[in-house]
């Protein structure tokens, strides 16, 4: 395994189907010899996304996030592996300042909106796609973002729109932007490699 490749370690909560993207990248996209994931940690044990990390023979590790000790093994999971660029990929909690201080302009996180647009806190999963509709915006999308002390708030790195069709449900928006989020992420994270920061 070569030294150079950047250690990419994912935060995920859920689903982790951008997870998978950023797997698949690494294996035989964008990511293709740059990065690898080398772990993925996860608030919620039963996480689907660590499932698809064991498959494939990624460590993956479920913290205990009510627990006092947890920022500290959380670093310690990051950097006993070297990790250069932390990915939250549908992680629903709000990053401790100590991780954030830790990977300064090295976290990042994929939103299902055009930040600044329909961010912040409470702006999740179907709450995003039900304002965006309620608000009869005529396009949505995704953003990557630098990650900071604030919900939704660090520098963008890359978005991507998508039209909002007449008829939409928050289900089909979702799945919309979620097919574009597959192919922004590893595009995000290549940028950010070719030296964008
Ligand atoms: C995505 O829509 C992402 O933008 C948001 O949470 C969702 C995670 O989906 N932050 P998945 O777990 O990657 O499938």
């Amino acid at each position: 395994m070569s030294s150079n490749l950047l250690q990419i370690g994912v935060l995920a909560s859920g689903s982790g189907s951008n997870l998978q993207a950023i797997i698949d990248s690494c294996d035989s996209g964008v990511l293709r010899g740059k990065a690898r994931v080398c772990v993925v940690l996860s608030n919620r044990r039963d996480a689907f996304a660590l499932e698809r990390a064991r498959k494939h023979s990624i460590d993956a590790i479920y913290i205990d996030t009510a627990s006092c000790c947890c920022d500290k093994l959380m670093l310690s999971e990051l950097q006993k592996r070297n990790t250069g660029l932390v990915c939250l990929a549908g992680y629903m909690q709000k990053i401790s300042p100590v991780i954030v201080a830790a990977f300064p302009e090295r976290i990042i996180n994929i939103h299902p909106a055009l930040l600044p647009l329909f961010g912040g806190k409470g702006m999740y999963g179907h709450h995003v796609h039900e304002a965006v509709l309620s608000a009869n915006e005529k396009e949505s999308g995704a953003t990557v973002h630098f990650v900071d002390d604030e919900y939704d708030h660090g520098s963008i790195i890359l978005q991507r729109r998508v039209p909002v069709l007449a008829g939409d449900t928050c289900k089909t928006l979702a799945a919309r932007v979620l097919e574009v989020e597959h192919r922004l992420y590893p595009e995000a994270i290549a940028a950010i490699i070719g030296g964008l920061k």
